[in-house]
């Protein structure tokens, strides 16, 4: 592995659970929060059984302290079959018990708290699993009855009602309407063990309002909410076909999705959240068309907050990211809500590895799960530049104003396990598509699911006792926090230094480009309070304006006057001199 020189962690970096207790009391702590997410099945397993699980999370809650993050989002952690990573949900009031009892979720709030950090989880409202109470009686009851009217139950078409009700692909490929022993088809967007809700059910509505209460009274900070655009929908007796739905703009009248009635929904989350001090808070999954639609989830008579994933679906280039961040802060200026950032999570492929892939027509990194689920060779991922670009990327996010979105094992610089045998897979992204249509929309996810490293060796390199729940390459030895942890230029602590420099550096939630610098494949910002952040998406040097280096993702090279030069794919933040 390349390692590459970082600043050391300032020794007078402020204690972080003094100042826990005055950002607890601060309702805008999200803001600009560092967001560190967990995907608990493969973080730490502490009862030794290959999954992950909360007293393995509490195990490591000294290192999340030492990161520095200031809030951490944990995946679904309630009981579930795993048919989609536990986004298939059997009960939302209650703890999976092969990750813990509701008893530990509540030492790991306290934990957590106990050192400053937040705690978010994420909550399923468009579907449910296949094992919910609610649908289990809707498969016990008759047509027409109340427990159906809790989901989207149809009649089939054809003479005996022995075709869907619609030709509609689901999300992950395949049918999404799927028929039950009377004959009737269910609505699922997503794998058939996810039955979608019907939300204009007023059962449904009041039963999310009692999960909101559930998990805030147990003292959660917030709530990412998953497929937030789809919980409203509007299904007319004559259901368009699959090519008509193509068609339809997505503009707040779809059938489907992103439709304006959903923020009826969180305007009644709001208030629940506000029941709360500090308030609880929202992040909105929303894939919807334009940045206006977004706005709507992100603002502060809904949820609050919207993932934004540009950044994520962006080339490693200065103008895309240029373009983005302006585009991104200046919604937030309209919306008053913040920035949202993210390049990595447990949908995508890795961002190291993005970046390191064999360019195509010209452009690095954007391609990344069609082109490993093509089964491109792993030997053609250029991993050193790939890390390169990522560590770059990282440290441009983490400089930008608004939250960062951090994804496990990112601090590691972490690949994607792009070669899990077939039959090792879980995702049902991956077994729904048909082998030559594995492209971005039937991605297979668990390559960036693979349980962590934490150690050089032993069995599943630290994750746990007793092997890993998806199988680890030999190559995770040396991205392991043991062998990352106090060496010097380590991601893990670069990560470290960066995050506890902005911590310190945090300000205004504005930037100003600095055009002397922004200039090819440069970019150069400033924050106020002079923190400065330089980008080079280029191949060549470039000279390292004035001010006192605080954090670098790569070594800074000597140019022939003795100048200090910022190489290709790296990122250097500075402390300008203030006039
Ligand atoms: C988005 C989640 O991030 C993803 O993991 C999940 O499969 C779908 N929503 C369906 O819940």
């Amino acid at each position: 592995m390349t390692t590459h020189p970082t600043s050391a962690r300032p020794s007078d970096a402020p204690d972080r659970s003094a100042d826990a207790a005055q950002r607890g009391a601060d309702a805008d702590w999200w803001r600009q929060a560092a967001v560190y997410q967990i995907y608990p099945r493969s973080f730490a397993d502490g009862r030794g059984d290959g999954m992950g699980d909360f007293r393995g999370i509490i195990s490591r809650v000294p290192y999340l302290r030492q990161l520095g993050i200031d809030a951490v989002w944990l995946s679904p952690f309630y009981p579930s079959a795993l048919a989609d990573g536990g986004y298939d949900v059997d009960d939302y009031r209650d703890v999976d018990p092969r990750i813990g009892t509701l008893e530990e979720f509540d030492e790991l709030v306290a934990e957590l708290h106990g050192v400053g950090i937040k705690l978010i989880v994420d909550i399923v409202p468009n579907h449910s699993s296949d094992r919910h109470e609610w649908f289990r009686e809707a498969l016990e009851s008759p047509r027409g009855s109340n427990a159906r009217k809790r989901y989207i139950f149809r009649d089939g078409r054809g003479e005996n009602g022995q075709l869907p009700p619609a030709d509609w692909t689901s999300v992950f490929g395949g049918r999404a309407w799927t028929q039950v022993p009377d004959g009737q088809w269910y609505l699922h967007s997503f794998a058939k063990e996810q039955p979608d809700f019907n939300w204009g059910h007023p059962e449904v509505r009041e039963d999310f309002l009692r999960t909101l209460r559930f998990w805030s009274d147990r003292g959660v900070d917030g709530f990412r909410i998953d497929v937030a655009h789809g919980l409203s929908k509007d299904l007319a007796e004559d259901l368009p076909s699959a090519a008509e739905l193509e068609e339809i703009p997505k503009d707040g009248n779809h059938p489907l999705w992103d439709r304006d009635e959903v923020h009826e929904i969180y305007a009644e989350w709001r208030k629940v959240f506000d029941e709360y001090d500090p308030p609880r808070i929202g992040v909105a999954e929303a894939w919807v068309e334009t940045a206006q639609r977004r706005a709507k989830y992100a603002s502060p008579k809904g949820l609050g907050q919207a993932f934004s994933f540009d950044l994520l679906e962006a080339d490693f280039e200065a103008e895309d990211f240029r373009r983005i961040v302006s585009d991104n802060l200046a919604q937030s200026a309209e919306t008053g809500s913040s920035s949202t950032w993210v390049l990595s999570n447990h949908d995508v492929v890795r961002h190291a590895t993005r970046y390191g892939l064999p360019p195509r027509d010209g452009r690095p990194g954007k391609q990344g799960a069609d082109w490993i689920m093509a089964g491109g060779p792993e030997d053609e991922i250029d991993r050193d530049l790939g890390l390169r670009r990522a560590r770059a990327a990282t440290l441009f996010e983490l400089a930008l104003p608004g939250s960062a979105y951090l994804y496990q094992g990112e601090e590691l610089g972490l690949h994607e396990v792009a070669d899990i045998p077939d039959d090792q897979r879980q995702d049902p992204a991956f077994w729904r598509s048909a082998p030559g249509d594995r492209g971005q929309d039937g991605l297979g996810r668990d390559g960036c699911r693979v349980p962590l490293p934490w150690t050089r060796d032993g069995s599943s390199f630290g994750f746990g006792e007793d092997g890993s729940h998806l199988p680890q390459p030999d190559w995770f030895a040396e991205y392991s926090v043991e062998a990352e942890e106090g060496l010097e230029g380590s991601t893990l602590e670069m990560y470290r230094a960066a995050l506890s420099r902005r911590r310190e550096l945090q300000t205004d939630e504005t930037l100003t480009w600095d055009e002397e610098l922004c200039r090819g494949e440069v970019l150069g910002f400033e924050r106020p309070g002079g923190w400065l952040n330089v980008t080079n998406f280029g191949d060549s040097p470039v000279a390292v304006p004035e001010g006192d280096v605080l954090v670098t993702s790569a070594e800074l090279e000597s140019g022939p006057d003795g100048q200090r030069m910022l190489p290709g794919a790296a990122t250097v933040w500075l402390r300008r001199p203030q006039r």
